[in-house]
């Protein structure tokens, strides 16, 4: 019978250093790492790892899928600005034993049984998340970054209160007060945008808003805003009217764990972001904070808002966040900047308009109207030629006509590419084939084809 929230805690408090607790069924003194050296030199791997030769034998349909979209990643330019190809290793904890594994509660105070190999893994994600990111208190557990911010809520706010944050039109996001979302059905929010013409926050106008409102949270971050924000100028309005600071970082957190993009942590109340964009970890949720506000953040991610922890998930982060605090991860994060600068930057010069003249960040937001296309059109005819990337909503002038109100643009990230290994010289290329693909040049797919196939996405597998 699964163990539920009512099921008695098996109280397990391990207070030793993560690395040298025993493995279980381990010998005397054997370690998990014993157990990791011993496997690298026989060559082992758990019983029940992936075995894609098992998938093809008995389910041919669901192994095409698996085959057609490995396909698709790399046949294309990935330009989606949320998505990555997470390393193999990342992907190796994704499919591991792990994920069989029920751990409803924490390490040391779980509802189940069995849980002291995976207590391991979640303790050594939550150290190595908070030395990434210089933070008190990390909770690994949020399921996406949807779950984190849900979770934040829960643990700061009761239903009805009023909450300032970015207003969708502008770049918020669905959490951020959407009609459609449980954020904008319980709570009452007011959304700030950014100055018609330059795409820039009006950081005075926000702050009016905030004296006007009280809020009893503002939320800082975007889907699209390609600047960084000014967590000093948030943290100063939420004080001066009695606010929490709730920072979503759901895209730049990897540009943050790379120290290509300014932290949030030294400002905010509450740091919410997604492993899966930058960070280049698995799809997943994470939040940071204080050690004042721990208790209230985990009981809101668990029992409040969610259930059993994903244990696969959960390692996986461990694994993502020891891969971002290497130096190459630091080089990584400054080059997707780089990349995303030039990509702005011959992108204007052939004539699209770029939101804000250019990015501090992984992100691009471009009106395709000066080349005589709707971002819906333009995004139809860049899919046609293998280049993958979304529209979004761009600020506009309130118009009394209400189709006037919903500019949209094209939104496109340099994350994956630069995972793939491409740097300034391929923006340029990458930039031409938009624009040849946007004037319906019919050899553009062939030559998309040529230049992803130099940089394959996971070049050492068959
Ligand atoms: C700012 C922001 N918050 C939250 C989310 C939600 O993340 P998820 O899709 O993992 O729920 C996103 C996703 O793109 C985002 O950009």
């Amino acid at each position: 019978m699964p163990a539920t929230t009512a099921s008695p805690r098996s109280e397990t408090p391990d207070t030793r250093s993560p690395a040298t607790a025993p493995a279980s069924g381990a010998g005397p003194g054997e370690t998990v790492e014993d157990r990791a050296r011993a496997a690298r030199e026989a060559g082992t791997r758990p019983a029940g790892s992936p075995d894609f030769a098992a998938l093809l034998r008995q389910d041919p349909e669901i192994a095409g899928i698996l085959l057609g979209e490995s396909a698709r990643q790399s046949d294309g330019l990935q330009l989606i600005a949320a998505e990555n190809f997470t390393s193999p290793a990342v992907l190796a904890a994704l499919g591991s034993p792990l994920g069989n594994k029920y751990a409803e509660g924490y390490p040391g105070a779980r509802h189940h049984g069995g849980c002291e190999i995976v207590d391991l893994a979640e303790r050594i994600a939550v150290e190595r998340a908070k030395a990434l990111f210089g933070a008190e208190h990390a909770n690994v557990q949020a399921h996406s970054g949807s779950s984190a911010v849900l979770a934040a809520y829960a643990a700061l706010l009761r239903p009805g209160d009023t909450v300032l944050a970015m207003s969708l039109p502008h770049g918020g996001h669905l959490t951020h007060g959407s009609p459609a979302n449980f954020s904008g059905r319980w709570f009452d929010f007011a959304g700030y945008g950014v100055d018609e013409e330059t795409g820039l926050l009006d950081y005075d106008a926000i702050r009016e808003l905030a004296r006007a409102r009280r809020p009893k949270a503002i939320v800082c971050g975007s889907i699209s805003y390609p600047r960084h924000l000014d967590y000093a100028a948030f943290r100063d309005i939420a004080d001066e009217t009695g606010a929490y600071l709730i920072a979503d970082v759901a895209h730049p957190l990897g540009l943050i764990a790379g120290g290509a993009a300014p932290s949030p942590v030294p400002y905010a109340d509450v740091v919410c972001g997604t492993t899966h964009k930058v960070l280049r970890g698995p799809r997943g949720g994470l939040i940071l904070c204080g050690t004042k506000l721990a208790e209230r953040i985990d009981r809101a991610v668990f029992p409040f808002t969610q259930g059993g922890a994903q244990m696969n998930a959960v390692a996986a982060k461990a694994v993502a966040f020891a891969e971002a605090a290497t130096p190459a991860f630091g080089a990584y994060a400054h080059q997707v900047t780089a990349n995303a600068r030039a990509l702005a930057e011959a992108l204007s010069g052939h004539g699209l308009t770029i939101t804000t003249g250019g990015t501090d960040t992984h992100l691009i937001t471009a009106d395709t109207a000066p080349l005589g296309l709707d971002a819906r059109a333009a995004r139809g005819r860049l899919a046609a030629a293998g280049i993958v990337l979304d529209t979004c909503a761009l600020p506009c002038a309130e118009s009394p006509d209400v189709l006037a109100n919903r500019r949209t643009g094209i939104r496109l990230g340099t994350a994956a590419v630069t995972t793939q290994g491409m740097g300034e010289a391929e923006m340029k290329a990458v930039a031409e084939l938009i624009v040849a693909a946007l004037e319906e040049d019919g050899a553009v797919r062939s030559r998309t084809v040529a230049l992803v196939h130099g940089f394959p996405p996971y070049p050492d597998s068959g």
